[in-house]
């Protein structure tokens, strides 16, 4: 089979990750490297992160358009902050290439409603990276929890702003934060439920099926308390409606000055409940005569899953994507670009909620109805 072409626009932290893995698939040939900032275009610099990386087998440019105007591509990799895209997607798929376009694909959803219908109209095999859905063990709950009455998903996630890593863009120089950690910034990252929930948004996705709706309060950051452009809230309480019928709650707080977090996971359905623990995931449910003779608990109730050590699910996802763009059949992708936009939608759409002083947003409305037309639009709203 002839290797897929791949190209890549943004060659900074997840871009790098990728750039690694590609270079370990056999169908994958990386062929040309799209950057702004040259210095993320060295090869010293790439070299550090990608060691099997070779400068003399890739074309590098500044400009994307200079990119694609060469061609002998067959897929792009697009890892970029989601706020500053301004077309390329669109132009890519328009010229035949098969997409891998990193999450959130946009903090817009008119923009990443044109997206797909861009990708739609050309045909192209598309995905986005949650790579949470490539993970083993993750594959073994959602094969689990198949076919079960799914009521309750809580996720509690911890974090400091501190945490964040320093980024490869230059923001400094593209009116962003002075210390390039653009992930702690609201206007670059949509907030932390939008950079960094949505993999957990899309996780609970992948087992339990589409969010109809979204409530969502945060605690926003004072005024006095930000730092270097650091202004995302403390806290977010976020609940989603599921089709299914499951209610699910996404708290995440980043605070400064704590350099301590947690977190913590609980799928419930109607007779039991399933986490992850050190050794894998552990379902808890009671499977003896009911009702029971004596008390019930302990190890009687304590299910470890069946699972394999886990796995190196970015590896996975590349080699997926590459699979599929090489045989030109999409259906094995765990997500397309089409169908993430619920994912996208449903953290995009807590931002509305919150903005809207916690009212619920139906994500059929957010995605097409006029008294949203302002929340959907790259400028205002
Ligand atoms: N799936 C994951 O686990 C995961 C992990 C980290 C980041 N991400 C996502 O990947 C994307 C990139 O994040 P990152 O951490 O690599 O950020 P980064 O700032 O480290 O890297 C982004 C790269 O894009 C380049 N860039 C910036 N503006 C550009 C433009 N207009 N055109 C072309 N290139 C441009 C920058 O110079 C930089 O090299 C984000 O959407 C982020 O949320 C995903």
């Amino acid at each position: 089979m002839k290797p897929v072409r791949v190209g890549m626009v943004g060659i900074g932290q997840r871009g790098l990750q990728h750039l690694d893995c590609l270079h370990r698939i056999p169908g994958a040939q990386v062929v040309a490297l799209c950057d702004p900032y040259e210095d993320n275009l060295a090869e010293a610099k790439i070299r550090r992160f990608v060691p099997l990386y070779q400068a003399a087998a890739t074309r590098r440019y500044t400009d994307f358009g200079a990119m694609m105007q060469d061609g002998g591509l067959d897929a792009l990799y697009l890892c970029i902050p989601p706020n500053v895209h301004a077309g390329e997607v669109i132009r890519a798929a328009e010229a035949g290439l098969h997409l891998f376009v990193e999450k959130p694909v946009s903090l817009f959803l008119d923009e990443a409603l044109a997206m797909d219908r861009a990708i739609t109209s050309a045909g192209a095999i598309a995905t986005v990276g949650f790579n949470q859905r490539h993970d083993n063990w993750h594959a073994a709950m959602r094969d689990f929890l198949a076919g079960k009455r799914l009521v309750q998903t809580t996720i509690v996630n911890n974090g400091t702003l501190e945490s964040h890593s320093v980024k490869h863009t230059h923001t400094e120089t593209a009116g962003g934060p002075r210390n390039r950690v653009w992930a702690a910034n609201y206007a670059w990252s949509g907030s932390t439920v939008v950079e960094a929930g949505i993999h957990q948004v899309d996780l609970m996705r992948y087992w339990a099926g589409d969010i109809d709706w979204v409530e969502a309060r945060y605690q926003h950051r004072a005024e006095d308390d930000i730092v270097d452009g650091g202004d995302n809230p403390y806290g977010y309480s976020v609940t989603f409606g599921f089709a299914c019928g499951m209610v699910a709650n996404l708290v995440m707080t980043r605070l400064r000055r704590t350099f301590w977090g947690d977190g913590y996971m609980d799928i419930a359905w109607d007779h039991g409940h399933l986490k992850i623990e050190g050794s894998g995931p552990v379902a808890y449910y009671y499977d003896g005569p009911y009702p029971p003779a004596g008390a019930v608990g302990g190890d009687a109730v304590r299910h470890p899953l069946p699972v394999p050590p886990r796995n190196d699910n970015t590896m996975d996802i590349n080699r997926d994507f590459i699979a599929a763009a090489a045989t030109g059949d999409g259906a094995t992708l765990r997500n397309t670009f089409h169908s993430s936009l619920n994912s996208h939608a449903a953290v995009l759409g807590a931002n509305v909620s919150d903005r809207l002083g916690g009212q619920r947003v139906v994500l059929a409305e957010l995605l097409s109805d006029e008294r949203y037309a302002a929340f959907r639009q790259k400028e205002g709203g």
